[in-house]
């Protein structure tokens, strides 16, 4: 590819993008995490989907979407004839959040601010890779991406900018659907999140 392997603003490059990653203290996340999770994909994908931030086992393993909300994203995907391997997928905050609950530990939502500080990270992938579109995947990624906080409610399913332009397909997150507890309910939810991985998967 013609693209410069390093970015404009900083010396970090996808290949030495981990190590920097571990080493970050723009906010606190990273000091309780076991490791960061960087994005994983070809540097060339032309959609680049964004989860919220690594769960448990993300963290334990160092890959994006490896847990149970990967694999519900994964089968989604493959009912949706969007294909992992050809897209980028990475988080909007790059460490594992949590409160210990004995043995567990409780997932925690980032906030605004830490979101922001993790900007810096999610901007180099996307100059990195450089995707024709965006799939943000929650409320978190949404922010990350648009700016806007709103509610997923009324914005899923539609198409907004990021700053520089880039189209954004905004629905939900997979581990929504897991917390689903009635199972029509669930059924319903899920088709609707295939049908917007198609959407997506048209964009690019
Ligand atoms: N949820 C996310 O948003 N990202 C992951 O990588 C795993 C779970």
């Amino acid at each position: 590819s013609d693209r410069p392997k390093s970015l404009m603003e900083s010396d970090v490059t996808l290949e030495t993008f981990k190590s920097a990653l571990d080493a970050c203290h723009r906010c606190p996340i990273g000091d309780c995490a076991t490791q960061g999770v960087p994005g994983e994909g070809p540097e060339g994908a032309r959609l680049m989907v964004v989860g919220e931030q690594p769960g448990d086992q993300e963290d334990l393993a160092g890959r994006p979407f490896v847990g149970p909300a990967g694999r519900l994203f994964d089968a989604c995907a493959e009912e949706a004839g969007l294909d992992r391997a050809q897209t980028y997928v990475t988080n909007a905050v790059k460490h594992f959040k949590f409160t210990p609950r004995g043995k567990r530990r409780l997932h925690q939502r980032p906030n605004a601010g830490e979101i922001k500080a993790c900007r810096w990270w999610l901007d180099l992938e996307r100059k990195a890779v450089r995707p024709k579109a965006l799939l943000a995947l929650g409320a978190t990624a949404a922010r990350a991406l648009t700016g806007s906080g709103e509610a997923m409610t009324k914005r899923r399913g539609k198409v907004e900018e990021a700053e520089d332009g880039t189209p954004v397909l905004l629905s939900v997150h997979p581990a929504y659907l897991l917390r689903l507890r009635d199972a029509g309910q669930r059924a319903e939810a899920r088709a609707a999140f295939v049908e917007d991985l198609r959407k997506a998967a048209r964009l690019k």
